[in-house]
């Protein structure tokens, strides 16, 4: 298959969530914050504010959890819940098309409950003045009627958790914004959080994982529990068609080595990415539009997708002028830097 044929969800380190990692997920999502690993601070929070809010007896101040896709936004929604002792409501801003649909999702939610909404920064404005007084005032403002003799009705609503997940925090507008009690950012995780994370799905898949075997996932999951999750799964099955199912060392890098997959966790698209920056435009610095067009990529995929991880190891620097490449990322793709980087880095 062409590179550029391959759509962005057939990439093993895509970190969006496909319909494969949703069974996955089900099985490995951790249930209790004890279980959760990472995200130290986030933890300690929200132990203390559900311990109170459940002595209290009330329900949780909302939360919004925002962080790149992966590092486990929906997982926490869930151990909130299962936390509180609360049902959990799932949706997501794009799927709420008319403020008719949110008004039908909360006035069937039950005191306690949580209400999950994924991609939050994507629900349209007139939505999301439904949800101001929902969220303040656990109540629904409907309007009857038009014109002069328009009336507001409010109706009570059952006092309900909102749990909002985005990806984009910039994306939400600031009255949305101010309306969470509770505001987290989860942050990518180090290679020994991969690891530990590793060894816990192993041990509920039953699998045989040694200890570099797992350092060497681990290294290239891109700091994501969903990518180190996916690889491990592929891993497991390259172990049990060519190897005798034990994942030990050798079998990672075979397997890992076969998924395009290399050793800083890039794959074949970022490398195409880097190549044509470093070989095309000379380094750099070279327009996202240019670049975009150059790889055969959306320009929302190269900046929301490619470029975050590849800033994120320092392999690329975004100026003024456009992306240029950095020593860093010459040097991985073992190519010798020119003289005037650091002018150009500028
Ligand atoms: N699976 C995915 N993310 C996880 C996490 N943070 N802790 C434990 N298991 C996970």
């Amino acid at each position: 298959m062409e590179n550029e044929e391959l759509e962005q969800d057939d990439r093993i380190i895509c970190a969006e969530e496909k319909a494969s990692d949703q069974i996955l997920d089900c099985t490995l999502r951790p249930q209790k914050l004890d279980e959760y690993i990472g995200q130290s601070s986030v933890k300690e929070n929200l132990k203390i504010f559900i311990e109170a809010a459940k002595s209290r007896n009330e329900p949780l101040e909302h939360v919004l959890i925002f962080g790149p896709p992966g590092l486990g936004k929906t997982t926490l929604a869930h151990i909130i819940a299962n936390e509180m002792s609360g049902n959990i409501r799932v949706t997501s801003g794009p799927a709420i098309e008319r403020t008719g649909d949110l008004a039908a999702i909360l006035t069937n939610l039950s005191d306690g409950d949580i209400l999950f909404i994924d991609e939050i920064h994507r629900l349209n404005k007139s939505i999301e003045e439904v949800l101001y007084p929902a969220m303040e005032d656990y109540a629904l403002d409907i309007i009857i009627g038009k014109g002069p003799s328009a009336r507001t009705l409010r109706i009570d609503l059952p006092k309900f958790t909102l749990v909002g997940a985005t990806t984009k925090v910039s994306g939400l507008s600031s009255p949305l914004r101010d309306r969470f009690g509770n505001v987290y950012r989860l942050n990518f995780y180090d290679n020994n959080e991969i690891g530990q994370i590793l060894t816990r799905a192993a041990r509920i898949l039953n699998i045989e994982l040694d200890k570099d075997a797992e350092a060497e996932i681990a290294k290239r999951s891109r700091k994501t529990p969903r990518i180190a999750n996916r690889l491990l799964k592929r891993v497991r099955d390259f172990a049990q068609v060519k190897k005798n199912g034990k994942i030990d060392n050798n079998t990672a890098q075979e397997a890992l080595t076969m998924l395009e997959v290399d050793e800083m966790g890039l794959d074949f698209i970022d490398r195409h990415f880097l190549e044509c920056l470093i070989k095309k435009f000379n380094g750099g610095p070279a327009g996202l539009n240019t670049l975009a067009s150059a790889i055969a990529e959306e320009m929302d995929t190269v900046e929301d997708v490619i470029e975050p991880f590849l800033l994120q190891l320092g392999f690329i620097n975004r100026t003024p002028r456009g992306r240029v490449a950095t020593e860093s990322a010459y040097r991985h793709l073992k190519v010798e830097p020119p003289i005037n980087l650091q002018d150009k880095l500028i």
